[in-house]
């Protein structure tokens, strides 16, 4: 029954809410073994054996938010905050576009000090620099008009995380904030033609299979560009500390069945996926993932962003990710691609608009 299911998901890249329960359900080692194989071939049409390459600078740990499973949420006074400068960050767009980085993801907590005039100004000083480089955001929850604002100075996507679909479970994590608002912004995001980014946490506390498929469909319904998907693990300094994070396992049966479902999604094999096992990330590779997000934040701050204990490139190491992250996905048996990585089914929808600074062309520059 379970291989017909994922034959099904194969063929048609879709399911009832039903059938993904029973798979989530009745998953062994042999069907599991079945789906990365049918996931893997789903990518291997779509993007070949590719994996896109991301520079992550994250330029600020301020956060006025409360998730209750981040090492740097606003209550816990424990973490050393830092902001990046506008020349700190223009810094890493060039040190990474000399490493072939050409997407650069800004990301940070949600700090107001980064109003929209500052984010318009980093936005069109880094498009002006490096015209063929996208710039995606992950910033948080902002209002229409702000996101609208940077999407015409230039960025290109924005990752935001629904974190979870089911409602009561993103209260018990999301104290004060709308799960509507949330959701809301992703749609806001979508129709001002930012390519986007939703995904969620594995193995939440409380968390059951139902919970997933509600996030496998509304990611689905939502057809977004990116989906980022990584387990949860507890930090030291929040109220979750003694909880147990989501596994290997999971996570890469969530990557496998996304890719099933959105033959064209854009999936990061996650850095929080290679802190809870030295080969998670190539695991995740393996399952259906095709980017990667190394660090290109300066070595001094990078671990002080701490969303979760025993996060990777964070030490002497750190400097090295670019290399070290070849070689692993060489060492898998994929490819490093170093263009900029639109999606597939963007490109060829040509909604590319020239009146913001998107400047490459749609034949040459994939
Ligand atoms: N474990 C795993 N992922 C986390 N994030 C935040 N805190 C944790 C944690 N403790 C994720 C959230 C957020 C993204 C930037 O990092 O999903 O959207
Ligand atoms: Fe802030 Fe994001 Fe952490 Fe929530 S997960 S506290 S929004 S940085
Ligand atoms: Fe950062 Fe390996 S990718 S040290």
């Amino acid at each position: 029954m379970i291989k017909k299911y994922i034959n099904k998901l194969y063929e048609t890249n879709n399911t009832t809410d039903e059938e993904l329960l029973y798979i989530l359900d009745n998953l062994d080692v042999d069907s599991k073994e079945y789906l990365v194989e049918k996931s893997h071939a789903t990518r291997m049409r779509t993007y070949g054996n590719k994996v896109y390459m991301r520079g992550l600078i994250e330029f600020t740990n301020y956060c006025v938010k409360n998730c209750e499973y981040c090492g740097i949420r606003v209550s816990n006074k424990k973490a050393d905050r830092y902001r990046l400068t506008i020349e700190d960050i223009i810094d890493c767009a060039d040190i990474g576009d000399r490493l072939g980085y050409k997407t650069y993801v800004l990301q940070g907590g949600e700090d107001p000090f980064f109003t929209d005039e500052i984010m318009v100004e980093i936005i069109t000083k880094i498009k002006d620099k490096y015209p063929n480089n996208a710039i995606t955001l992950s910033l948080g929850e902002r209002s229409y008009e702000s996101y609208e604002k940077m999407f015409k100075a230039g960025a290109d996507r924005y990752l935001l995380r629904h974190e979870t679909a089911t409602k009561e479970l993103y209260e018990k994590f999301h104290p004060g904030a709308s799960f509507e608002n949330r959701r809301e912004c992703l749609w806001n995001l979508k129709k001002i033609g930012f390519q986007i980014g939703p995904g969620f946490m594995v193995g939440l506390p409380g968390q059951t299979n139902k919970d997933l498929v509600n996030d496998l469909r509304f990611v689905k319904d939502l057809e977004p560009q990116m989906c980022g998907i990584g387990p949860f693990i507890p930090h030291k300094d929040t109220n979750l500390a003694n909880e147990i994070g989501g596994s290997v396992d999971k996570t890469t049966t969530m990557l496998a069945l996304i890719r099933l479902m959105n033959p064209d999604v854009l999936l990061p094999s996650t850095t929080a996926l290679g802190s809870i096992d030295t080969q998670g990330r190539e695991k995740g590779i393996k399952a259906g993932g095709n980017v990667v997000m190394p660090n290109l934040s300066p070595t001094s701050v990078r671990e002080k962003y701490s969303l979760y204990d025993g996060k990777i490139c964070t030490g002497d190491e750190a400097a090295e990710c670019r290399l070290c992250i070849e070689n692993r996905i060489k060492g898998a048996g994929f490819e490093v691609e170093i263009t900029r990585g639109d999606n597939i089914a963007w490109q060829t929808k040509k909604v590319i608009k020239n009146d913001v600074k998107r400047t490459f062309t749609l034949e040459g520059d994939y």
